[in-house]
């Protein structure tokens, strides 16, 4: 079989390892790709959001199945281009990502099915928005409607804040054009569950928890995610329970009853509060970091999971090892911000965990920084704390001048165990 992967980070590499280990696949390809995985995939020039171009590659090179890591890519309809050709993909349609790239799309769902979520406004214009905001109760949540980054929700803790975050939105037009909602905030923990999903079917990933500050004690600017660990041992059973009985299913469930019939990977950005299990996003697609700390705990093989929900032949396993994982991300000095790349990266070869590349370059067989967040070191152990000695071990191997990483990782998932026996 002849399989590709479409896009180019720590995500997608996660997914090209996993598609590695199956028996069935001859042939591998990741367009574009990054030259950590090199060693396992053929790097296809073509950018993730070309879509007229990776239509004609899949069909010169006769791909069986693709897969596809970003949300650009779905957003755009990479998923209808392709079903319009007869070309096998694994993902969701461009009406379907909209769970995602929607915020009012994915809020009128979760009304309509009785999905648990902040409650929240929808406001096409700043003066509607200022009224509100005025009575408001704080702190209040303000989300730009749209793909924004990861940029795009504001938490403002009072009116002054709040009116800035608007006009920004409204006037400077920061995100480009858009409508917003404000809801309300929640407090509690926040985990990721993502899911298989097909045929009005949802197969449950282990948990994962990222770690979206820039610092340790979740200090500082937020970032595409500064670590990861799987599983997240503060959720119980009952509330994991809670979350694909009450939440991922009817959202499915409901989805369907609208005419959409979603395939493709469900990720739910939930949050325990005192209220229960709420949503706070969907994402319609692998989250990342998660997914390299969740896919390595995969024992099934995850091209018949893909095969099965594409040809809606649902005979295969979706079976998780009990080992668990923690990544490290090593950022850029000065990431979020303004930051430096072309420093090169020494050690990499003596390093014993799983090493996905995020942002590098590779001359002359020697890797350089090429992004903000640069690499993802991932450790397995029998225990969180087990494997999270080992990540820092390992990653102590690895020498560059520009790179700083949290010292912090899975603290919640500690914590809760300290002094306690868990092996
Ligand atoms: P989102 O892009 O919707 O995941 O939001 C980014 C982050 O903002 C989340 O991971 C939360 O930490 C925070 N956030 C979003 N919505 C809320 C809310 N209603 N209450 C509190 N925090 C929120
Ligand atoms: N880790 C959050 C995301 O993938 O959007």
């Amino acid at each position: 079989m002849k399989v590709l992967v479409v896009g180019k980070g720590g995500r997608e590499h996660a997914i090209v390892k996993a598609i590695s280990l199956s028996k069935q696949v001859d042939k591998l390809y990741c367009a574009p790709g990054n030259p950590g995985m090199s060693n396992i995939a053929t790097l296809v020039p073509i950018q993730e959001t070309d879509i007229t171009n990776l239509v004609e590659f899949a069909k010169r090179e006769k791909i069986d199945l693709t897969v596809v890591g970003p949300e650009a890519s779905l957003a755009l309809g990479i998923v209808d281009a392709f079903k319009k050709e007869n070309l096998n993909i694994f993902g969701p349609t461009k009406e379907a990502t909209q769970i995602e790239s929607s915020k009012e799309f994915a809020k009128k769902i979760m009304k309509k099915y009785h999905i648990p979520t902040a409650n929240y406004e929808s406001f096409n214009s700043f003066d509607n928005a200022d009224q509100y905001l005025k009575k408001a109760k704080y702190p209040i949540v303000i989300k730009f409607d749209g793909l924004a980054a990861g940029k795009g929700v504001i938490i403002a803790n009072n009116y002054e804040e709040a009116n800035k975050a608007i006009e920004d939105i409204f006037i400077n037009k920061v995100f480009g054009d858009g409508n917003i909602i404000i809801e309300e905030f929640l407090e509690g923990p926040e985990f990721s569950l993502m899911a298989f999903v097909g045929n009005n079917k949802v197969y449950p990933m282990v948990l994962a928890q990222d770690h979206k500050r820039a610092y340790d004690h979740d200090l500082g600017p937020n970032t595409g995610g500064m670590g990861a660990y799987s599983p997240v041992d503060f959720i119980t059973d009952e509330d994991i329970n809670y979350a694909i009985e009450k939440i991922m299913k009817p959202t499915i469930n409901g989805l369907w009853q609208e005419g959409i019939h979603y395939e493709g990977v469900l990720y739910g950005g939930l949050m325990k509060t005192k209220d229960g299990i709420k949503v706070i996003e969907f994402n319609a697609r692998f989250g990342d970091p998660e997914t390299e700390v969740v896919l390595p705990r995969l024992t099934s093989d995850i091209v018949s999971i893909f095969m099965g929900i594409s040809s809606n032949n649902h005979n295969f396993d979706v079976k998780w090892a009990n080992e668990k994982t923690v990544g490290v991300v090593l950022a850029s000095k000065g990431y979020p911000g303004k930051y430096q790349s072309g420093f090169l990266i020494e050690g990499l070869d003596k390093v014993d965990a799983l090493v996905y590349h995020m942002g590098t370059k590779l001359i002359n067989n020697n890797y350089y920084t090429n992004g903000g967040r640069v690499l993802f070191v991932v450790a397995k152990g029998k225990t969180i704390d087990k494997a999270l000695e080992k990540v820092y071990q390992e990653i102590n191997k690895i020498h560059c001048d520009n790179l700083y990483y949290r010292t912090d990782i899975a603290y919640q998932a500690l914590s809760t165990k300290r002094g306690e026996k868990n092996d």
